[in-house]
């Protein structure tokens, strides 16, 4: 997630990523993945996860008897995760696409969608057609579990999160030559895709967020 600033960099060296997740969240990445986990795996539901990158999620989701469509488009990330679910091949299809791409793939098909930490990656543009897309590869009824970097709803914890940015920030500009922001206002995006938001959580001053949405019947 390039709103994490350094995620670019990480990505680009996959052993290190999770480790770095986990540094750059305080830890909290474990509770994010798990909320999404949660709201969109029950056993033999039929899953479609944006930007798996290693697997962590897919890896939750499998435990928790779903099937998973896993789509990264970096294929050293898709890698690390077929090394590390070597066992699952019958559970899970790894694909190597962009998020646009999920356009392709059968609609009403899928009982949940998934994207944690991807969404930020993507551009305002790319996002709203990627929500849009992806509404419609759901079942009715069917959920939408994210998480994400996103900005701070009130203004002392905007100012904080951003004062913590400054080193990630800079060093992200040195080294890889791009900064990004987290997204403005996710739940908004949710819903102008078409889905009704059921539930919101809010980590690390309010900066990290997993959001729970439904693709109205
Ligand atoms: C920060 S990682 C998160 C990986 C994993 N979901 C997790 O929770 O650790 C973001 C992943 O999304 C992928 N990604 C970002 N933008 C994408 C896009 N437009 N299409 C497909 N994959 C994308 C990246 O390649 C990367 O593996």
């Amino acid at each position: 997630m390039s709103s994490l600033a350094l995620m670019r960099l990480l990505e680009s060296t996959p052993d290190r990523y999770d480790a770095g997740m986990r540094a750059l969240t305080l830890g909290r990445v474990r509770e994010l993945r798990e909320a999404v986990a949660e709201a969109a795996a029950q056993p033999g539901a039929q899953v479609l996860e944006i930007g798996c990158g290693t697997g962590s999620v897919t890896e939750r989701l499998l435990a928790r008897g779903a099937r998973v469509t896993a789509l990264d488009q970096n294929p050293e990330m898709l890698e690390r995760s077929r090394e590390r679910l070597a066992g699952r091949t019958g559970a899970v299809e790894w694909l190597e696409r962009t998020a646009s791409e999920i356009d392709a793939l059968p609609e009403a098909a899928y009982d949940a969608v998934v994207a944690s930490l991807s969404l930020s990656e993507m551009s305002a543009g790319e996002r709203a057609f990627v929500l849009r897309a992806a509404a419609r590869r759901l079942r009715p009824g069917g959920v939408l579990a994210v998480c994400d970097e996103v900005r701070p709803r009130r203004a002392p914890q905007r100012l904080l999160h951003g004062l913590l940015r400054v080193p990630q920030v800079l060093l992200a500009w040195l080294v890889v030559g791009s900064v990004s922001s987290p997204i403005p206002d996710l739940a908004a995006e949710l819903r102008s895709a078409g889905f009704s938001v059921r539930a919101e959580r809010r980590w690390l001053w309010g900066s990290l967020a997993a959001l729970i949405a439904e693709r109205p019947a």
